[in-house]
């Protein structure tokens, strides 16, 4: 599917099917959800751009490559975002964060903001957003929408799962921003999960219900 890639690596393919089985614990989600963040992390900033500096080694003086710097942001779609967010703060210890708090309005189901906390320059980052499902993309799409209102041009999605509702939803309302997924599930059910799933990621991280 153009624009979305998803990351079969075999580690991931094992750490998601457990995060899949209802059996794992709390404690065993959350590990799990770290673990496989930072190999997700790890295709998601395959185009980070380098430069090179002039460094020492024991033997001798070289030109090595190294992160040029181009200011990253993370993201993250409150409350499970923080989930990936975690482990990706892991692999890029200096990148900035964002939140963005959304919920659902009863009556019109449009997603309204409550919360949103961002670095100022936007603009000349690469915002990587953070979301463990991409069900019906709303909440998805509403992010990248504030994002974009406060300036982002360069944005990723960065998801464990996807619909595919929700990938075709996405891909409308942003073409412009490549999704990095560990898998594209069967289909949404009437209630909105993606089947067959993991259940709801943010009760499963955080054992609530
Ligand atoms: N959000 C979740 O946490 N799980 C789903 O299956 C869909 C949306």
């Amino acid at each position: 599917m153009q624009g979305v890639t998803v990351v079969d690596h075999p580690l991931v393919q094992h750490k998601l099917t457990i995060l899949r089985n209802k059996e794992t614990s709390t404690a065993g989600f959350r590990r799990l959800l770290r673990e496989i963040s930072l190999l997700l992390g790890y295709e998601v900033t395959r185009e980070l751009e380098l430069t090179t500096t002039t460094i020492q080694t024991p033997l001798q003086e070289m030109q090595a490559p190294t992160l040029e710097g181009k200011k990253l942001v993370f993201a993250s779609v409150l409350r499970a975002g923080n989930g990936l967010l975690e482990g990706l703060l892991d692999l890029v210890p200096a990148a900035r964060v964002a939140h963005v708090g959304l919920y659902r309005d009863h009556d019109t189901l449009e997603a309204v903001e409550y919360f949103f906390k961002a670095p100022g320059d936007l603009a000349d980052r690469l915002v990587i957003v953070v979301d463990p499902m991409l069900a019906t993309a709303n909440s998805a799409i509403a992010a990248i929408d504030k994002l974009k209102e406060r300036g982002a041009t360069n944005l990723r999605f960065l998801c464990l799962l996807a619909a595919p509702e929700g990938v075709e939803r996405f891909r409308k309302a942003h073409p412009d921003v490549p999704i990095v997924t560990a898998a594209i599930d069967d289909h949404l059910n009437d209630k909105g999960y993606i089947v067959p799933g993991l259940g709801d990621a943010g009760d499963r991280m955080y054992g609530t219900k």
